[in-house]
């Protein structure tokens, strides 16, 4: 069977079916709708975690994320769980994997193991879909900016306490040590194209502005970014493969399946350091 790409919406997101990750005449295919969609949803794949990593790897290295507790058996997979008696989802909030990192991760590949009876999508927004919809003036004033983020106020020691934590979802809150410089808008690596590069979760500030400065851009940044007309939703099916691109978007985990399970493994992989 040849792979169908379905797109998700006009601006972003992609369904893949009749594919299989571990297929090498599947490969270009996956790889063109990925650069062209920048998150793709490869159905029903039947695969172990050595097949995930083997597929991972056609991407690049892999960057081990240093606060997710890996699976016990290959620690280069990360265990992204929700237990029926947890209440806060890993990833619940608008983010963009490791903006922390000098050189963030490119994109992150996540597995559906276990999946509630209802509920549990990810949402994803794409970021050059709100740096097009900016005006030209916003979009001058933006290219001359630089922001931090930080890993600290999210894994760090101050948020031990947190269930995510106590339940052993996190770990290792003494590696909270990273501080990364940005771009507010980058151009993208592979396709050229510029995307607003900041994020609720790990943006602190924006360089060289006065702080309520910087919070009133940010917050009319965090509210633009997230129009639901840059959106797209990812339902679930158990065995889907998510990829994103961690350059282009923001995502976001739904925590609306209170007392079930959700069980997911994630890759992530090697980035660069971004230009504007
Ligand atoms: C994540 O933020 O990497 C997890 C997304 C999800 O669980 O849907």
């Amino acid at each position: 069977m040849t792979p169908t790409v379905l797109p998700m919406t006009g601006n972003v997101g992609a369904e893949i079916i009749n594919a299989d990750v571990r297929n090498d005449e599947h490969w270009p295919i996956i790889r063109q709708a990925f650069i062209e969609h920048s998150v793709i949803t490869i159905r029903a794949q039947d695969i172990t975690p050595d097949d995930h990593i083997a597929f991972a790897q056609r991407w690049g290295d892999i960057n081990v994320n240093r606060f997710f507790t890996p699976l016990d058996t290959h620690p280069n997979i990360a265990v992204v769980l929700k237990n029926p008696e947890d209440t806060s989802a890993i990833g619940e909030m608008w983010h963009t994997d490791h903006s922390y990192d000098t050189a963030p991760a490119m994109c992150s590949i996540l597995h559906a193991i276990d999946l509630p009876p209802y509920g549990g999508d990810t949402c994803f927004s794409s970021q050059y879909a709100a740096y097009d919809a900016l005006s030209d003036s916003m979009k001058t004033f933006l290219g001359g900016l630089n922001a931090w983020h930080s890993s600290r106020h999210a894994f760090g020691a101050a948020t031990t306490d947190h269930e995510q934590y106590q339940g052993g979802r996190l770990h290792n809150a003494e590696k909270a040590t990273q501080d990364a410089l940005h771009p507010v808008v980058i151009t993208h690596p592979l396709s050229g194209r510029k995307a607003v590069y900041v994020n609720p979760d790990f943006t602190t500030h924006i360089e060289g502005l006065a702080k309520e400065e910087s919070k009133a851009l940010l917050s009319f940044l965090f509210a633009h970014c997230q129009n639901p007309d840059f959106q797209c939703r990812v339902r679930w099916q158990e065995g889907d493969i998510t990829m994103w691109d961690n350059r282009a978007l923001w995502h976001k985990a739904i925590n609306d399946y209170a007392g079930h399970r959700r069980y997911m493994h994630r890759i992530t992989v090697e980035g660069c350091a971004l230009s504007a």
